[in-house]
């Protein structure tokens, strides 16, 4: 099927079918690649993209059920204020290990402090538990939220 999806303010006409992973969409067709596949199956966070402001697992989002929806992805995140602030804290605290896991983390976090501009250590938990680092980078992270929560206030 033919269809046009909103992906990072563009309408992009796409030819996936129907019960195709949004994930698929944006890496295969449309050749965005910092949208990564880690499981599959909604457990990792590695395809982590927003619907509509909402961080969503694109591995288990379908095309036919973004049609309509402003989606984003990791790609437009240098021009959003908290994605901006959140890769500049990234970079100060040097957050990346391997790299695999973190346009997905990043995803989640802008999430996160979208709703939420300064958590507590426990609420970055919450928040992020469904994020998983191979790489066990999760201090880094919870501390790179907190010093763009920082960045964002300042
Ligand atoms: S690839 Fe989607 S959650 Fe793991
Ligand atoms: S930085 Fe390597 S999996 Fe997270």
């Amino acid at each position: 099927m033919a269809t046009s999806l909103k992906i990072n303010g563009q309408m992009r006409d796409v030819q996936a079918s129907e019960g195709t992973p949004l994930l698929w969409v944006i890496r295969d067709e449309l050749k965005m690649t910092g949208t990564k596949f880690g499981c599959g199956v909604a457990s990792c966070g590695a395809c982590t993209v927003h619907v509509d402001g909402q961080p969503v697992r694109s591995c288990q989002t379908y095309v036919e059920d973004v049609e309509g929806a402003e989606i984003t992805t990791i790609e437009a995140m240098s021009e959003d204020k908290i994605g901006a602030a959140i890769q500049q804290a990234w970079v100060e605290l040097d957050v990346v290990q391997c790299g695999y896991c973190q346009s997905g983390q990043i995803m989640s976090a802008v999430g996160l402090l979208s709703e939420n501009p300064k958590p507590s250590v426990e609420e970055i938990d919450e928040y992020m538990w469904g994020n998983a680092c191979r790489c066990a980078t999760y201090q880094r992270i919870r501390a790179g939220i907190q010093r763009a929560s920082e960045i964002l206030e300042a």
